[in-house]
C-alpha cells in the first residue's frame, strides 16, 4: 500500500526551479510589497466593513481588525520562513507536501480551490456593489432583479457575473498583469484610501462610536472572523517566490511589510468609518466607504473612490484567478487532480479548459449567492490552509533542523502555536452553518483524494525515497 504521507524532499522542489525553464528572477521587495496590497485591499475594506460593523462589531469594528490583523501577523511569520526556506511556487500547497506529506498537501490545495473560488466570487459581488453606486451617482439605478442574488430580493447579480466573464477572457488570451500595471492600480488603490482617510476625518462624530460594543464581545470575534477576508492575500506574496531576485531576505520583508501597511491603513479606515455614520445605517449598503463620504456631503469624493475601489478589485480579481489556475495547474502536475487541469492551450499558452471551468463556477457562486456566505466560506479555507503552514514550520524544525532559514520565525515554537491558536479561534467565530458547509467540502475531497488522487498521484513511496517518480 502506498503511503498517504509520503513527502516531496526540498531539495528535488528547488531543483526543479533551477531548469532550462526557471523564470526570470527580476522581483525585489518594494515590488513583492507593492504585489501584497495589489492582492490584500479590496472587498475585505471597501465592502465587508459595512457588513461586520452593522451585525457584528458595531464602532468595535477597529477592535476586530487588531485581532484578525494579529492572527494573520502570526501567520504571516510562519509562511516567511518557509517560503524563505523552500522559495518555489505553488505557496501552501508544495509547502504542505514537503512538510507533512501527500495528504496535508491534498487537504491544503482541496482548502485553497475553496479559498480561491470563493474569495473571486466575494470580489466580484463587491465589485458589482461599488459599480451600481456609480450608476446611482450619475441617477441610472438597475432594478434588484438584476443585482441582487435570490434570497436578498433578486433573481442574478449580473454586473458580479460580467465582470467574470471580462476576466475568465483576459486570464485566456493571456494578457498578464506586469509590474508597471500593478504598481499603478496599488497607487490609485491606496490613493483613494488615503482621500478617505483625509476628508473623513473632520467628520468624525464621537457621538457615533457608543455603544462601542453593542453586540459585546462575541460580535467583536464574529466581525473579526469575518473581516479577516481583508488580509486574505499576502500569502499570494509567496506565490511569486521562484521568481524573487534574493528570496531568503526580499520574501519576509515583501509578506510582512504589506502586511503591516494594510493592517495601518484598515485600522484608521475603520476608526474614521465608523465615526461618520452611525453603525447601524451601513446594514443596507454595497458600497460602504463611498455611502460614508456621500452621507457628509462628498458626492465627488464618493464617486472617486467608487472608480478607485473599482480598479483595485478588479487588479485583484486578476491575481485571484491566475493563483486558481496555478493551484489547480500544480495539483494535476502532482497526478492528484486529473490532467485536463494542467492542460495548456498550444494557440494561447494559458490553461484554457481550467480557467473556463473555474470562470464558469465563479460566475455561478457570484451570480447566485449573497457576499455573507461566499466570505464566511472564503475564510473558513483560508483558516485551515494558515493552521496546517504554521504547523508545518514546527514539524520542519525537527525534521530539517539543519536546512538554512534566512528568515526564522522568533520564539518558535511558541509563534507558530499562537498563530494555530489564533487562527482557530477565529474558526470557531464564524456561522455554525458555514463550518457544516466546510465539513462538507473536506468530506467531498477526501472522497475525490481516495478515489483519484492516492492512486494517480506521481511521488513514489517515502519508503523507496523521497524524490518525484521521473514522469
Ligand atoms: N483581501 C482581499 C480583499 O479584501 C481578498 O478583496
Amino acid at each position: 500500500m502506498k503511503n498517504i504521507f509520503r513527502r516531496k524532499s526540498i531539495d528535488s522542489l528547488i531543483a526543479e526551479t533551477k531548469g532550462k525553464e526557471s523564470l526570470e528572477k527580476v522581483l525585489g521587495s518594494f515590488e513583492l510589497t507593492m504585489l501584497g496590497i495589489g492582492a490584500i485591499v479590496g472587498t475585505g475594506i471597501f465592502v465587508l466593513t459595512g457588513i461586520a460593523a452593522a451585525n457584528y462589531s458595531g464602532p468595535a469594528l477597529v477592535i476586530s481588525f487588531m485581532i484578525a490583523g494579529l492572527a494573520c501577523g502570526f501567520a504571516a511569520l510562519c509562511y516567511s520562513e518557509i517560503a524563505a526556506m523552500i522559495p518555489v511556487a505553488g505557496s501552501a500547497y508544495t509547502y504542505g507536501y514537503a512538510a507533512l506529506g501527500e495528504f496535508w498537501a491534498w487537504v491544503i490545495g482541496w482548502d485553497l480551490i475553496l479559498e480561491y473560488a470563493f474569495a473571486i466570487g466575494t470580489v466580484a459581488i463587491g465589485w458589482s456593489g461599488y459599480f451600481n453606486s456609480i450608476l446611482e451617482s450619475l441617477g441610472a439605478t438597475l432594478p434588484a432583479a438584476i443585482t441582487k442574488a435570490p434570497f436578498e430580493g433578486g433573481f442574478i447579480n449580473l454586473p458580479a457575473v460580467l465582470i467574470l466573464v471580462v476576466i475568465t477572457g483576459v486570464l485566456i488570451v493571456g494578457v498578464k498583469q506586469s509590474t508597471t500595471t500593478n504598481n499603478i492600480i496599488v497607487f490609485i488603490k491606496l490613493a483613494v484610501v488615503l482621500l478617505f482617510i483625509v476628508l473623513g476625518i473632520g467628520h468624525v462624530n464621537p457621538v457615533n462610536w457608543h455603544p462601542f460594543m453593542p453586540y459585546g464581545w462575541k460580535g467583536v470575534f464574529a466581525g473579526a472572523s469575518v473581516i479577516f477576508f481583508a488580509y486574505i492575500g499576502f500569502d499570494a506574496v509567496s506565490t511569486a517566490a521562484e521568481e524573487v531576485k534574493n528570496p531568503q531576505k526580499d520574501l519576509p520583508r515583501g509578506i510582512i511589510s504589506s502586511l503591516i501597511i494594510c493592517t495601518i491603513l484598515y485600522i484608521l479606515v475603520s476608526a474614521i468609518l465608523t465615526g461618520m455614520v452611525p453603525y447601524f445605517k451601513f446594514k443596507n449598503t454595497a458600497a460602504p466607504v463611498a455611502f460614508a463620504l456621500q452621507q457628509v456631503g462628498y458626492k465627488w469624493g464618493s464617486a472617486l473612490i467608487s472608480v478607485g475601489a473599482i480598479c483595485g478589485l478588479t487588479s485583484v480579481l486578476i491575481v485571484m484567478m491566475f493563483g486558481q489556475t496555478r493551484i489547480l495547474f500544480a495539483m494535476s502536475r502532482d497526478g492528484l487532480l486529473p490532467k485536463v487541469f494542467g492542460h495548456v492551450n498550444l494557440k494561447f499558452h494559458t490553461p484554457v479548459k481550467s480557467t473556463l471551468l473555474v470562470g464558469i463556477i465563479t460566475m455561478a457562486v457570484a451570480g447566485f449567492t449573497p457576499i455573507g456566505i461566499v466570505s464566511e466560506l472564503t475564510n473558513v479555507g483560508t483558516l485551515a490552509a494558515f493552521i496546517i503552514v504554521s504547523a508545518s514550520v514546527i514539524v520542519l524544525r525537527r525534521t530539517e533542523p539543519d536546512r538554512e532559514r534566512s528568515f526564522k520565525v522568533p520564539f518558535s515554537p511558541v509563534v507558530p502555536l499562537l498563530a494555530i491558536i489564533s487562527c482557530s479561534f477565529l474558526v470557531a467565530h464564524l456561522q455554525k452553518v458555514t463550518l457544516m458547509r466546510f465539513v462538507v467540502w473536506l468530506a467531498f475531497g477526501l472522497i475525490i483524494y481516495f478515489v483519484y488522487g492516492y492512486k494517480h498521484s506521481t511521488i513514489t513511496d517515502t519508503k523507496v525515497n523521497n524524490q518525484k517518480k521521473v514522469i
